[in-house]
């Protein structure tokens, strides 16, 4: 038994709290939790242990969601990051609806051909991994612009993370079997020798430590934002991408600004529900989906009834039609929102619909609007004053470019990949995009991340998001239909299986544990069907009506939820 020592940074108070509370080296993973005071539900039981710490300590949602993102940077490199970037929806108990986009952008010696041969052909591994696949990392600048509406000091918040960081923690299964897979990329696209790489394979309980990291958080906790966009960790980063032949800049670094967006809010049988907008494709997506779906009795259907999957394939269809071809960063690309999500497209657009057989991608194109205008990681958050976060961030793939910063030990993102690196060639999740995705210097990359919140009487109601790629909008979507129109329990709501439609390629992913007699149905009306591993990895919290909590974390990982 080791024993987790508060280390003194001047923060004896949160560490002897942190020692108190929380014991890296002998935790369990708690799925489901009901209670009263707040709840925190994320991708690590760690992460959700400090984010309820800090409710404990008096912080807000705001605070403990800060404090999860950061303790998640340590202890689920995969996703968890300060190397990537994300969104975050919230709520506040004012009745505000907030919306924070820190996605990472395309440095600016980037250009739209920068990932095609001399041929012309795109070279995804180049988008894919390694130095050049990264866009500038906007997740500490959002923890930062999040911190204007929390309670506690920065400090204090990132205390824990640091203490996880500079002493270590016992990796769970996962884990090690992502580390280990994962074991010749971070050899062949690193610089240096990174941590996460040993001569015997990773197994569960061994122990992860990270001093560079370390050093890296308590340069932030010093110096704030310039802590890590400039001085030090700037100019590791920068020599990083020399060495490599990457092209973030320290302009880059210092130019970089996470901007509030107006929230996509719409109304859904009478809730109220609130998304991020672009560069999000959910801003976009969700309403168009929950609209087409609001025209149809789904609920006498039945949860994964055949008639409610082939329907909700075919809304997906062609919502995802039109994402390839309309969405992008409206900073850059006019898009055409309001008509994509306004009732008398949604109507034009279900002409296309037909029940009772499979949809064609090949004859569904995007609809005509007049020109007017895997791996990610989510965490839901709600404290016992009225305020609810919903953040979702990302690296993009699992462990981003598997690019370690040398010397100052986070991982890079890989975003780049989720710009359409050439008109018709699919990404990483197969999803192909054209000129409104291109890319171009200081642009957003599109993204699937849908934090959302569903509203019952001004007051959250729902809290949820996934990752998952181009499955986290279906995912979001079909959760929110168990839950508001199958009446489904949270946990089911979660973890029952899932399935996506993405226009292209046109193919039905189903789930491992899908119900078999409804595919071998879908197969007969002509659905290609894939089946794949896990969709999504849905934190869901619901506040009933009486002010009880529930909160479940994802049977598909090491997902917990923790509260008090
Ligand atoms: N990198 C996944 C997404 O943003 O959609």
């Amino acid at each position: 038994m080791k024993y987790f020592l508060p280390v003194i940074y001047g923060l004896l108070l949160v560490n002897v709290v942190v020692a108190q509370e929380l014991d890296p080296y002998n935790y369990s993973i708690q799925k489901t939790f009901r209670g009263r005071n707040g709840a925190v539900v994320s991708a690590h039981p760690l992460a959700s242990k400090v984010g309820v710490m800090i409710l404990k300590k008096g912080g807000n949602a705001i605070d403990a969601a800060i404090a999860t993102k950061l303790a998640l940077a340590v202890v689920y490199p995969a996703a968890g990051n300060i190397g990537g970037g994300g969104f975050m929806v919230a709520h506040l108990n004012d009745g505000r609806n907030i919306t924070l986009d820190f996605r990472e952008k395309a440095p600016g010696r980037a250009h739209r051909d920068m990932y095609l041969d001399s041929a012309g052909n795109a070279d995804l591994d180049k988008s894919q991994y390694g130095h050049l696949a990264a866009g500038v990392p906007g997740s500490v600048a959002g923890l930062f612009t999040a911190h204007t509406y929390a309670r506690l000091p920065f400090r204090d918040l990132i205390a824990p993370a640091i203490e996880l960081a500079e002493k270590g923690y016992s990796i769970t299964e996962e884990e090690a079997e992502g580390l280990n897979s994962e074991r010749e990329n971070f050899l062949k696209y690193n610089t240096t020798t990174t941590v996460f790489t040993k001569n015997n394979p990773w197994k569960a309980g061994d122990t992860l430590v990270q001093k560079d990291l370390a050093n890296t958080l308590r340069r932030i906790s010093k110096r704030g934002m310039k802590g890590f966009y400039a001085g030090k960790t700037a100019k590791l980063l920068v020599a990083e991408m020399k060495r490599g032949g990457g092209i973030i800049s320290r302009k880059d670094l210092r130019d970089y600004k996470a901007v509030s967006r107006n929230p996509s809010a719409f109304k859904y049988k009478g809730y109220d529900v609130v998304t991020m907008p672009l560069p999000s494709s959910g801003g976009v997506l969700l309403p168009m989906m929950l609209k087409m779906t609001e025209q149809f009795p789904i609920a006498e259907y039945g949860f994964h009834s055949l008639k409610a999957v082939q329907l909700m394939t075919e809304i997906e269809r062609l919502a995802y039609a039109d994402r390839a071809f309309y969405l992008g960063d409206e900073d850059y690309y006019k898009v055409p929102v309001a008509k994509l999500t306004s009732d008398a497209y949604i109507k034009e657009r279900l002409r296309l619909y037909k029940p009772d057989t499979a949809g064609n991608s090949k004859a569904i194109r995007e609809g005509s609007v007049e020109k007017e205008s895997e791996e990610t990681t989510h965490l839901s958050i709600v404290d016992n004053t009225g305020n609810a976060v919903s953040i979702t961030t990302t690296l993009n793939g699992g462990y981003g470019a598997c690019t370690v910063v040398g010397g100052a030990g986070f991982l890079l993102n890989n975003e780049m990949d989720d710009f359409s690196v050439k008109p018709g060639v699919p990404n990483m999740f197969g999803a192909i995009g054209g000129e409104a995705n291109a890319i171009v210097p200081g642009k957003r990359m599109l993204s699937s991340m849908t934090p959302t919140i569903v509203l019952k009487n001004g007051k959250p109601h729902i809290v949820a998001g996934t990752p998952g790629g181009t499955t986290i909008t279906t995912s979001v979507y079909q959760t929110l239909v168990n839950m508001i129109d199958f009446n489904m329990s949270t946990f089911d709501a979660v973890n029952k299986p899932k399935f996506h439609m993405q226009w292209l390629p046109d193919i039905l992913f189903l789930e491992k544990d899908f119900p078999l007699e409804v595919s071998a149905a879908l197969e007969k009306m002509g659905y290609e069907i894939k089946r794949r591993g896990q969709i999504g990895r849905t934190e869901v919290i619901k506040i009933l009506d009486d002010g009880t909590i529930e909160a479940v974390g994802d049977r598909r990982g090491d997902d917990a939820a923790e509260g008090f």
